[in-house]
């Protein structure tokens, strides 16, 4: 996995009772792990397709076919979970859109896409442990404890061979390069964090800045016109300065 972007393994643990509180959510959430599986496949794939040394080639595609089938994998979990949420508004096609290639490796180069990977799979299999023991804690009728149990113990794998690369190539006399590479995709990730929490903040404060706006705002102004204007039936008087005394002043209040 390598384009999620993991909190920590604690505050999974912590939140997963509410993020996987229902079938429905549990089915999302794992569609949307197999999107997100899926996208990084296709950029080990391009990789692979895009180095010039053999034995990366083949880590590479190694690690692309993991992925495939991890998003295989939650793909048919979610679907023996929720088997409606394939056909429901095509939920399902919608995730597969976004399960998008990233060309990380042409845009980072081979140093920081290593980086970016072993980072990204650090936290994916802290992530995915955390799920396990959540899952094998409570009563998981659907097995998900020993899925992410198998899928975290693939990305251990990964995890491996991309900190052994980072390792060689720190002895071969790179070391600047890899501090750089790493520095710079944990500054990327953490902006990136930065901009989701202020996205998200900022929803939340449109939205009681809107509720107090109507609550608080609207009402005052309702009752400031109700006691300059009180509502009453009959005829109302005109304006001052725009009373109504000849035939002309009647024919022109429209
Ligand atoms: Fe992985
Ligand atoms: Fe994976």
């Amino acid at each position: 996995m390598i384009a999620v972007a993991a909190p920590s393994s604690l505050m999974v643990r912590l939140v997963a009772p509410l993020v996987w509180r229902s079938d429905v959510k549990i089915a999302a959430k794992l569609e949307g792990f197999a999107a997100t599986e899926a996208g990084s496949a296709l950029d080990m794939l391009k990789a692979a397709e895009l180095t010039d040394d053999p034995a990366l080639r083949r880590l590479f595609f190694r690690h692309a076919l993991d992925e495939a089938r991890h998003a295989q994998l939650f793909r048919a979990a979610a679907r023996r979970i929720d088997p409606r949420g394939r056909d429901a508004g095509g939920a399902s096609e919608y995730r597969l859109i976004h399960a998008t290639r990233q060309n990380l490796f042409e845009r980072y180069g081979l140093v920081r896409f290593v980086a970016f990977v072993h980072l990204a799979e650090l936290r994916g299999e802290s992530q995915f442990r955390a799920l396990r023991d959540h899952f094998r804690a409570g009563s998981d009728g659907n097995d998900l404890g020993e899925l992410f149990a198998r899928i975290a113990r693939e990305e251990r794998f990964h995890v491996a061979y991309s900190g052994k690369l980072l390792a060689d190539w720190r002895r071969e006399g790179r070391a600047r390069e890899v501090w750089q590479a790493v520095a710079r995709v944990r500054f990327t990730r953490a902006f990136d964090a930065w901009r989701r929490i202020g996205r998200v903040f900022g929803d939340h404060a449109t939205r009681l800045l809107l509720g107090l706006l109507y609550l608080v705002l609207l009402p005052l102004f309702a009752l400031i016109q109700r006691r300059r204007d009180p509502v009453r039936n009959g005829w109302k008087r005109g304006r001052r300065g725009h009373e109504m005394n000849t035939l002309t002043d009647a024919r022109r209040q429209f």
